[in-house]
C-alpha cells in the first residue's frame, strides 16, 4: 500500500515536472515562422551603397542622479549630452528612467530630491542638448518613489525633463523623415500613488491607462516601425487583460532598463515576445555608463550596446543580427536583395578603415559614402544558406580599434536567443511569486492544524511514528496521503536509521506543540494573518498615511495592487513563522524534559568537571542559536521598516514589530507551561 502510493507520487511529480518543462519551453521559445510575414519584405527600397532609408537613434537608462553618491554620475552624463550626441547626431535620444536616484543616504529610505531634479535638468540646459536632439525621458520607479499624485508638487518630473513639461506621461512621438513615418511611444508603468520604497519596485497599469496605451497603438498602424520605450520589462508589470505585451505587439521591440545588469550577472538581456516583439533591456548608466546605439536601415532595426568613452561605435545594419530577426515586423526578405554590406562607424575622430570579414575570411575593405555610412559590394546568394558570420574591424585616426560581428543568414535562418535571458525577461513574476507564496504558506502555517488533528499525543523525543495515524483520530489517511507514512515507511526499509530517526523526531516535536492550546492557537493565527490582515500602517507616502496588506496597498485614497508583497510574505513565512515554530517546538521538548527531570543529570553527570562549562554552553547553543539568528534577523527587518516609513510604520506593524513581541510572549509562555497542562499529552 506504502510502497503503491510512493511510486504514484513520485509517477504525478515527474509528469507535473515534465508537463512544466514543456510548457516553459513553448513559453520561452517563439515559433517566428508561425507569424505573419512583414507585407513588404521583398519590396524595395533594398539596402544599397547610398546613404538613404537610414535612420539612427540612442538610448540611456537608470542615471540615477544622487546628491550622496558619485558625482560622476553626473559628469559623465554631461560628457554624453556634448560628446556622444554631437558624435552620433541621433535625432532622439529615448532615457528609459530612473533619471534620479531619490534614496536617503542610508539607502534605505526614499524621497525626491529637488536638487536631484535640478542637477538633471541643469545637464540638460546646460548643455544644450534638448536644441541638438528630441531628449525623450520617462519616470523609472525612482522618480515615482514618494509621490502622491501625479499633479503632485514632488513630481519633479513635470517641472525638471524635457518631456514632462508636456503633462503627459505616456506618449507617441512620430518621427517623419522622406522615406517613412517612425513611431517612438513611452509607456509609464510607475504606480500612482507612487509609495516609498521597497513596495514600489514592480510597475502597474489600470484599465484606463492600458487604454490610454492601446490608443497610442492605434496612432501608429501607419508607421514604417513602432519602437516601444518604458522602464519597467514587461514581466514586471502587472496589467489588466489583454496585457501589457499585448498592447505593444506591433512594435518591433520594446526598450527598458530597471533590473540593472542584475548586480553584474547579466550585462545584456534580451528575449522575444510572443508576438515577436524583441524586448531590450539596457545595463544602466548608474553604475556601468552603458548605452545604446539603434538603427533602422531599410526598415529593419539593428543596435549595439556600448560603454561611454569607447571609440570608435560600430554597427552591422545589412545584414543584420540573425537573433535578432523578426520577420513579422520588419522586411527581412530585403537582405537577399541587398547590394551592399552596410556598416556604421561613428568616432570623434576620422575613421580611417572599416575591414569586412565573411565567415573568418577578409572580404573587403569598405568605402565611406556618407557621415558614418560604409559599404562593400556583396552578392547574398553567396551565402544563400545557413548561418554564417560577418566581422567588422574598424579604426579611426587616433588609432582606436573595434572589433564587432555577428551571425546572420540570408535565408531566414535564426540564431538562438540566450535561454536563460529569455526566462528572466518572459517569466510572469507576479503569478511565480503568488505560486510559491501558496506552497510555501500550506508547508508552514496550513500543516499546523494537520499536524494537531491528525496525529495523536506522543512522547517527547518521539517513540513511534507508527502509532502516527493509528489509534487516536481518523485522519491516519490523510497522514498517509501526505506520504509521511509512505516516507518513513521506505526510511524503514533502507539501512540508514538515521533519516527516519530524524522525522519521527520533528514530527513528534511539533505535533506535540500544536497540541498545547496557548502555543498552537496564536501560532495559527498569526501565520493566517500574514494574507489577510495589514501588516502595518503609517506615512507610506510622506505626509499620506496609509496600510499595507498583502493584496495591496490603501493610500491617498487609491489603492495599488500588492506586487513585491507576495515575495515578502513568503520571506516571512519561511524566515520568521517557520523558524519560530521550529524553535518553540525544541524549547517545549527541552521544557518537558526538565519536567520530567530525564536528561538534567545524564546529559552532564559523566563529563568531567572542566568539561561541564564548555557542554553546558555547546547545550545553550543548540538549543538558543538558532532562535537568536531568526529572532536578529527580524529586528533587523523591523528596522527596516523603521527606515523606509517612519516611526508610525514601525511602532504599527503588525507583521514585524508586533510579531518580535508575540515570539517573545510564545517564549515565555513554553519556559513557564504548568506540568498540569501539557502531562495529559505525554504518555
Ligand atoms: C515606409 O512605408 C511606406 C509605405 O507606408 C513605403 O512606401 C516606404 O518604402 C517605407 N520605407 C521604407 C524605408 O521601407
Ligand atoms: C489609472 O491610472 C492613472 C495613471 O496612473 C490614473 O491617473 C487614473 O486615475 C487611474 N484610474 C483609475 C480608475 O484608477
Ligand atoms: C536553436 O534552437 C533550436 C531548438 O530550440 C535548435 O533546433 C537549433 O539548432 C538552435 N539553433 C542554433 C543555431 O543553435
Amino acid at each position: 500500500m506504502a510502497s503503491g502510493l510512493l511510486k504514484g507520487a513520485v509517477l504525478l511529480l515527474v509528469s507535473v515536472l515534465s508537463w512544466l518543462c514543456v510548457y516553459m519551453k513553448g513559453r520561452y521559445t517563439v515559433d517566428v515562422q508561425s507569424l505573419p510575414q512583414h507585407p513588404r519584405s521583398h519590396q524595395p527600397p533594398y539596402p544599397g551603397g547610398t546613404a538613404d532609408n537610414l535612420l539612427w537613434f540612442l538610448q540611456v537608462s537608470d542615471i540615477h542622479i544622487s546628491r550622496f553618491y558619485d558625482p560622476q554620475r553626473v559628469t559623465d552624463l554631461k560628457q554624453f549630452c556634448t560628446e556622444n550626441v554631437d558624435v552620433f547626431k541621433p535625432p532622439m535620444v529615448l532615457v528609459t528612467g530612473d533619471l534620479t536616484d531619490a534614496k536617503t543616504i542610508d539607502r534605505g529610505g526614499s524621497m525626491q530630491y529637488e536638487v536631484e531634479w535640478r542637477t538633471y535638468y541643469g545637464v540638460l540646459k546646460e548643455t544644450n542638448v534638448m536644441e541638438r536632439t528630441l531628449w525623450m525621458d520617462i519616470r523609472g520607479n525612482h522618480d515615482a518613489f514618494d509621490i502622491p499624485a501625479l499633479h503632485s508638487n514632488r513630481n519633479f518630473f513635470r517641472q525638471y525633463s524635457s518631456m514632462g513639461q508636456t503633462g503627459k506621461i505616456s506618449y507617441h512621438h512620430a518621427h517623419k523623415t522622406p522615406f517613412g513615418t517612425y513611431s517612438f511611444v513611452a509607456l509609464d508603468a510607475c504606480l500612482n500613488p507612487g509609495p516609498r520604497r521597497p513596495f514600489n519596485f514592480f510597475g502597474y497599469l489600470n484599465e484606463s491607462s492600458l487604454a490610454t496605451l492601446q490608443s497610442l497603438a492605434d496612432e501608429t498602424v501607419h508607421s514604417n516601425m513602432t519602437i516601444w520605450m518604458g522602464h519597467h520589462p514587461t514581466a514586471t508589470i502587472l496589467s489588466p487583460n489583454p496585457g501589457i505585451k499585448h498592447v505593444i505587439r506591433n512594435g518591433i521591440a520594446y526598450l527598458c532598463g530597471h533590473l540593472h545588469d542584475l548586480g553584474g550577472l547579466f550585462p545584456v538581456m534580451y528575449s522575444m515576445q510572443e508576438g515577436g516583439t524583441l524586448e531590450l533591456e539596457l545595463s544602466d548608466w548608474m553604475n556601468n555608463r552603458r548605452y545604446r546605439l539603434l538603427a533602422a536601415d531599410h526598415d529593419m532595426l539593428s543596435f549595439v550596446d556600448v560603454k561611454l568613452g569607447e571609440w570608435p561605435v560600430v554597427l552591422v545594419t545589412n545584414p543584420k543580427h540573425a537573433m535578432f530577426a523578426t520577420p513579422s515586423h520588419e522586411p527581412l526578405g530585403r537582405i537577399r536583395h541587398s547590394t551592399h554590406i552596410r556598416v556604421l562607424a561613428f568616432s570623434p575622430d576620422p575613421i580611417e578603415k572599416v575591414v569586412v570579414w565573411l565567415d573568418g575570411v577578409r572580404f573587403c575593405e569598405a568605402s565611406h559614402v556618407e557621415g558614418p555610412l560604409f559599404t562593400c559590394p556583396w552578392n547574398p546568394a553567396d551565402y544563400g544558406t545557413g548561418l554564417h558570420t560577418i566581422a567588422v574591424d574598424v579604426s579611426d585616426r587616433k588609432g582606436r580599434t573595434r572589433h564587432q560581428e555577428h551571425p546572420f543568414s540570408v535565408d531566414g535562418s535564426r540564431a538562438n536567443i540566450s535561454f536563460v535571458q529569455t526566462v528572466i525577461l518572459q517569466t510572469d513574476w507576479l503569478v511565480l511569486m503568488k505560486l510559491v507564496f501558496v506552497l510555501v504558506f500550506t508547508a508552514g502555517v496550513l500543516s499546523l492544524p494537520v499536524l494537531r488533528y491528525c496525529s495523536p499525543a506522543l512522547p517527547p523525543g518521539g517513540s513511534s511514528l507508527d502509532s502516527v495515524g493509528g489509534a487516536g483520530c481518523g485522519c491516519s489517511r490523510l497522514l498517509e496521503l501526505l506520504g509521511i507514512s509512505a516516507w518513513c515507511g521506505m526510511m524503514n526499509m533502507s539501512k540508514g536509521a538515521y533519516p527516519r530517526q530524524f522525522v519521527q523526531k520533528w514530527l513528534s516535536r511539533l505535533s506535540l506543540l500544536t497540541k498545547v492550546d496557548q502555543l498552537y492557537y496564536p501560532l495559527f493565527c498569526f501565520g493566517v494573518y500574514i494574507p489577510i490582515g495589514p501588516w502595518f500602517y503609517g506615512e507610506l507616502i510622506q505626509g499620506c498615511h496609509g496600510a499595507l496588506f498583502m493584496h495591496g496597498t490603501y493610500i491617498a485614497g487609491a489603492y495599488v495592487p500588492g506586487l513585491w508583497s507576495h515575495a515578502y510574505a513568503t520571506l516571512q513565512i519561511a524566515l520568521f513563522h517557520v523558524p519560530l515554530t521550529v524553535y518553540l517546538a525544541m524549547l517545549l521538548d527541552n521544557h518537558l524534559c526538565h519536567l520530567s527531570h530525564k536528561n538534567n543529570q545524564a546529559s552532564n553527570n559523566h563529563a568531567k568537571p572542566r568539561y561541564r562549562l564548555y557542554r553546558q554552553l555547546i547545550g545553550l547553543l543548540r538549543l538558543h542559536g538558532f532562535g537568536v539568528f531568526f529572532l536578529i534577523w527580524q529586528l533587523y527587518s523591523s528596522y527596516w521598516v523603521l527606515v523606509a516609513y517612519g516611526t508610525m510604520s514601525f511602532l504599527i506593524c503588525p507583521l514585524r514589530t508586533w510579531s518580535l513581541l508575540l515570539a517573545a510572549w510564545l517564549i515565555y509562555k513554553v519556559r513557564t507551561l504548568p506540568k498540569e497542562k501539557v502531562a495529559h499529552l505525554v504518555r
